[in-house]
């Protein structure tokens, strides 16, 4: 199922949620969005190199991801990008009060046009971001771009469940709880995209395609809660 992806509409989308979407976040994940964004960060400690001492987290939103990274990797300083900068606004709010302030650096910028060097970073991250992109291939080409040789990139995202029984419980999920309670505690539409987005999404198979595409060189995939969540892992060589 294709489904149209409007750069302006999404960014305009996410500034309208930007201000609930944390709270609905835990809520509609069941709190299990921590340990994803932990599971994520705790992979980067163990594969990426020391060097150089950056790591960018893309589609930052409101930056837990970057957050979570930070406190597992102490030794680096996280660049976050998203291109809502009412998202940003909400992030720089969030980092002031944290123990990581001074290590996250927030920037507005667009992950298909990322404004940083060649291999600038250990690593690149990103979660639940990807799908949203109109063409998610360009995303990875740039994240592959800006990420060191021997570093690692590491994409965090939902996609369908290979079990027949949880396959179906997940799209009764996605098709009738997720939209409907996410837009009444929104008070948008914007949860009946974020569903379809999830339910049109590329396979797990499809995304280590793209990065084979993108030139990473090796990949790994790690199932997580029931294969409803994926992180995939692309070795740039
Ligand atoms: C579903 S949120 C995920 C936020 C965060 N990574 C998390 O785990 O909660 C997706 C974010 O991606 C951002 N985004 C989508 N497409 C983007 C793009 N092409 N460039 C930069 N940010 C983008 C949106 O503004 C939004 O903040």
């Amino acid at each position: 199922m294709a489904l149209k992806k409007d750069p302006k509409q999404i960014q305009e989308m996410f500034s309208r949620i930007a201000p609930g979407y944390d709270r609905l976040n835990h809520i509609l994940s069941l709190r299990k969005d921590f340990k994803w964004r932990a599971f994520a960060a705790e992979k980067i400690k163990h594969l990426a190199p020391k060097n150089p001492p950056f790591i960018l987290d893309a589609c930052t939103g409101t930056a837990d991801l970057a957050v979570t990274v930070a406190r597992h990797n102490p030794s680096y300083a996280i660049i976050g990008i998203d291109y809502s900068e009412r998202m940003l606004r909400i992030a720089r709010r969030k980092i002031e009060r944290l123990d990581v302030r001074g290590r996250i650096f927030l920037v507005r910028a667009d992950l298909t046009r990322l404004p940083l060097k060649n291999s600038a970073c250990a690593a690149s991250t990103v979660a639940f971001g990807i799908r949203n992109l109109e063409e998610p291939r360009k995303g990875i080409s740039e994240m592959r771009r800006i990420t060191a040789r021997n570093g690692v990139t590491a994409i965090l995202e939902f996609t369908n469940p290979k079990n027949r029984l949880m396959n179906r419980l997940y799209y009764i999920y996605l098709t009738k709880i997720l939209p409907v309670l996410g837009n009444f505690l929104s008070g948008s539409k914007a949860y009946s995209y974020l569903s379809n987005s999830i339910l049109a999404f590329s396979t797990e198979q499809e995304l280590v395609n793209m990065l084979s595409k993108s030139g990473y060189g090796r990949t790994r995939i790690f199932d997580l809660d029931f294969d409803i969540v994926k992180l995939i892992v692309g070795f740039k060589m």
